[in-house]
This record gives structure tokens, C-alpha cells and sequence, in this order.
């Protein structure tokens, strides 16, 4: 099939190299020429494992093809992706559809003949409803159906996700449309994964109710895990002791700084904006924002405690920086909040971070950057491990403690347990474990 994604950015790049990677053959479009340039050379703007590999297969046989020619790309392609941003709008929360709207309206310019447009980027509900509008308005002679795609993939995980998918989900109105997309999704289909065809609104919504109920999972464990500490419990087990209830499942149930990343934050505020605009607010999603939004300063308030309530002048060894491993992505990492109000109580912050530095630069000021884990304990009064790179998992805790000017470490994510680190003279605090 002949596949469009408009929008290269990581959603359009990583379905557009899976898509042609099924066999279809796929033109991903992005306005950004640099972006575009540096794609046709196999250079990939974003870190995910096994993209770059994936998109140099793929552009060598010949079905992924990069270009900021729009109208070129769509005309006679049988389905267009739109995977353009929806970043949260400056203000409100609500999701900014600028891109969208602009993207369905350069397309309209381009059909040729039937094509289904499919919104792949993550839209309120009524969205879909806009795009046709818009499409008939700009070309009342078209044969077009519109059709909603949610993506579920996780930033480290997405080519894993893309390709064994829990299940696709499609939102259409019309049969054509229906047709189309399961050919689209044939080569997952024929792997067994179910594809499940609702309503375009119902689709829209599944993706922010996904998302609000992941992020709700999280907030609910870390709660707990604030009064495992106070009551002596253990959240680890508590998590595994009712995960393992079908019910409930034990993904999702990991205690630490609080969710980040591109999804959750905008996502959970868009759904919370939508929903006050139906007047049926979303008191429980309202709340887990709430939570949310404050723990990660109290991770901070934890690393001041640790260090005897007192950090002024003492230097913070940060392991980790991104909103979580395998990615740079800094998008709403708990370290940025953290970071803040380490250096407000002034402390000096020192971090490492295996890919995620870069991005770091561009959002946090003041903090030395070290090139390794150890050189960043060196010297450091405390050292705080707040995302779980592979590498901090099996530290060589000795040296570590030998480098530090006072062995106190705060491990935000429980990587390691707590009898083996005590004994070997660490003051050490974690998260939901006495
Ligand atoms: C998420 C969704 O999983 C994905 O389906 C959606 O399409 C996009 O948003 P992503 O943001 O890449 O994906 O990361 P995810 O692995 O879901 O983690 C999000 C945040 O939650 C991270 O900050 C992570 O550290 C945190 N998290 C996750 C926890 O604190 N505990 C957990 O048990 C799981």
C-alpha cells in the first residue's frame, strides 16, 4: 500500500519505518528541511533503540522515503497519517491542534482520488469531526473518509510496541475506511494482534482514558508507597501482592518520583480541559495531576533530609536525567523539579546522564555535567539515582562509596536493596521501603 506520514517527528518516524517495514511503502513528510536532510542521510533526530537500523533497511530497499514535498508524497496514496504534535496549549492545558488543522488543510490541496486521512497524533474526542469538516470545506469535491489511530508506544520500547501491539485501535465511520485500515494493519492482523474498530469519538477517547488510567496506576502506587514508609510496609511487595490479581495487574505499579515524559503530563490535562468542557470533570484524574505535580519536589525534600536537612553548599550527585531509560526525551522528567529545588535549597548540582544530556542543557541551568556515573559521585556529599538506566543497576557500590565525601544515597527508583547497601555503611533511603 502506498502509506503517508505527515510529521516525522518520534510517532510518524517509528510508525513510518515499522509501516515500511511490513512491507508498505511509506513517504514521511516533515516541514523542518534540516530534519528532513539529515533523515536522507540516515541520521535520526531522536535516541530509540533500533530505529536508526530499522530506517537504513528500509530507505536501502527502497520503501521509506523522506521529503518535505506534501503534496507530492499524498497525491494517489491510499492512507495519510497525521502524526504532527499536539503540545499542550500555553495557558490552558488544552491541546494545541494548530498543527493538526494546518496539516489536514495542506493535505486536502494534495488528494488525488479515495484516500482515508488518519490521525495517528493523540487529539481530543470531536477531533476527527473537525478534520472532515475542514476537508470538505477546503475540497467539497473529494472522496475522503477520516479515520482515528491511536498510537500506544513507549518512548525505548516503540519499534517492541509497534510491532506485538496489546491491540490496535481504529476509529472509523464508513465501511471504505474500515477496508482500507485493515489492510494497513494486515501484517499485525495475520500475527494475531486484535484490531479492535470502534466509533472515530470512541477512539479518541480510548487513547486519553488509556493514558489518564496508566498515569492513575502510578499515582496510586506512590501514594501508597508514602504510607508504606510511614507504616513500616513494604510497597514492593504490596505492589506484587495485589498486581497478581487479574484484576488489577502488576504493570504499571512501580513506585518512584512520579510519572514524566510526553504523554502523561499533557495528555492527563488535556483529558481533565475536554472534560470540564462536557461539564462532567474528572475529579480522580484531577487528583492524580495534583499528586503528581507535587511529588516530585518532595523526592527533593527527601535527598535534603538524607543529608541531615541541610544541603546548602553541599554538592548533589544526580544519576540520571531523562523521564526515564532509553531515551534523551527530558520532556517533564522528575529530575528537572527535583534539580530545582535542590539548587533553591542551595545545594550545588552535579549529574550524569547516559544519552540525555544534551536535551538536559536546554532545559536546566547551573548543573555540572559529569561524563561518567563515577566521576559524577566523586567528591559528592549525597547521590541520588532518579532514572534506571541499566548501567546504575549493578554499580560497583564500594567505589561509589569511596569516591563520595559522605556515603548517603536516595534511590528513587529502588534499584537496589536496602540490607546490601546499609552494609556496606551507606545511609540509604528509598522509595515506599522502611
Ligand atoms: C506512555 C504510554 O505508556 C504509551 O502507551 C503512550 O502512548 C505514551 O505514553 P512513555 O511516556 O514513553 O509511554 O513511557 P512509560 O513507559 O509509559 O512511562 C511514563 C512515565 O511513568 C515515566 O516517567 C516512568 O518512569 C513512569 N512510570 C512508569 C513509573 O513511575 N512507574 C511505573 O510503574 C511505570
Amino acid at each position: 500500500m502506498r502509506i503517508v506520514m505527515v510529521g516525522s517527528g518520534y510517532v510518524g518516524l517509528v510508525s513510518g519505518a515499522c509501516f515500511a517495514d511490513f512491507g508498505h511503502s511509506v513517504v514521511c513528510v516533515d516541514k523542518d528541511a534540516a530534519k528532513i536532510e539529515a533523515l536522507q542521510q540516515g541520521r535520526i533526530p531522536i535516541f530509540e533503540p533500533g530505529l536508526s537500523e530499522l530506517v537504513a533497511k528500509n530507505a536501502r530497499d527502497g520503501r521509506l522515503v523522506f521529503t518535505t514535498d506534501l503534496a507530492t508524497a499524498v497525491a494517489g496514496a491510499e492512507a495519510v497519517f497525521i502524526g504532527v504534535g499536539t503540545p499542550s496549549r500555553r495557558g490552558d492545558g488544552h491541546a494545541d491542534l494548530s498543527y493538526v488543522f494546518d496539516a489536514a488543510r495542506e493535505i486536502a490541496h494534495s488528494l488525488t482520488g479515495y484516500c482515508v486521512v488518519v490521525t495517528k497524533s493523540t487529539v481530543p474526542v470531536g477531533t476527527g469531526d473537525e478534520i472532515e469538516r475542514i476537508l470538505r470545506e477546503e475540497r467539497p469535491e473529494i472522496d475522503v473518509s477520516v479515520a482515528s489511530n491511536p498510537e500506544f508506544l513507549r518512548e525505548g520500547a516503540a519499534i517492541q510496541d509497534f510491532k506485538r501491539p496489546d491491540r490496535i485501535v481504529v476509529g472509523c465511520e464508513d465501511e471504505r475506511a474500515k477496508e482500507v485500515m485493515t489492510q494497513v494493519y494486515r501484517p499485525l492482523y495475520l500475527n494475531q494482534a486484535p484490531l479492535l474498530f470502534t466509533s472515530r469519538r470512541t477512539s479518541e477517547l480510548i487513547k486519553y482514558a488509556a493514558n489518564a488510567f496508566l498515569a492513575t496506576k502510578i499515582g496510586f502506587i506512590n501514594e501508597i508507597a508514602d504510607l508504606c514508609e510511614a507504616t513500616g510496609a513494604n510497597v514492593q511487595e504490596v505492589a506484587r501482592g495485589i498486581g497478581l490479581d487479574n484484576r488489577i495487574g502488576s504493570k504499571f505499579l512501580h513506585a518512584g518520583p512520579g510519572y514524566g515524559g510526553s504523554c502523561f503530563p499533557k495528555d492527563t490535562l488535556a483529558l481533565i480541559r475536554t472534560a470540564n468542557d462536557y461539564a462532567t470533570p474528572l475529579s480522580i484524574v484531577e487528583s492524580v495531576v495534583t499528586s503528581n505535580d507535587k511529588r516530585k519536589r518532595a523526592m527533593a525534600r527527601r535527598v535534603i533530609a538524607a543529608c541531615g536537612g541541610e544541603v546548602r553548599g553541599k554538592t548533589i550527585a544526580l544519576l540520571g536525567l531523562t523521564f526515564k531509560p532509553n531515551t534523551d526525551d527530558m520532556r517533564e522528567a522528575p529530575s528537572i523539579a527535583i534539580i530545582q529545588a535542590l539548587q533553591d535549597a542551595g545545594a550545588k548540582v552535579r549529574a550524569y546522564d547516559p544519552e540525555g544530556v544534551e536535551q538536559a542543557q536546554a532545559v536546566l541551568s547551573g548543573v555540572d555535567y559529569a561524563a561518567s556515573a563515577f566521576e559524577c559521585v566523586t567528591g559528592a556529599d549525597a547521590v541520588c539515582l532518579v532514572t534506571e538506566w541499566d548501567e546504575f543497576r549493578a554499580l560497583d557500590l564500594a567505589r561509589v562509596k569511596g569516591l563520595l565525601n559522605t556515603p548517603i544515597m536516595v534511590d528513587l527508583r529502588n534499584v537496589y536493596r536496602p540490607d546490601e547497601v546499609r552494609k556496606l555503611g551507606f545511609t540509604y533511603l528509598s522509595v515506599g521501603r522502611a
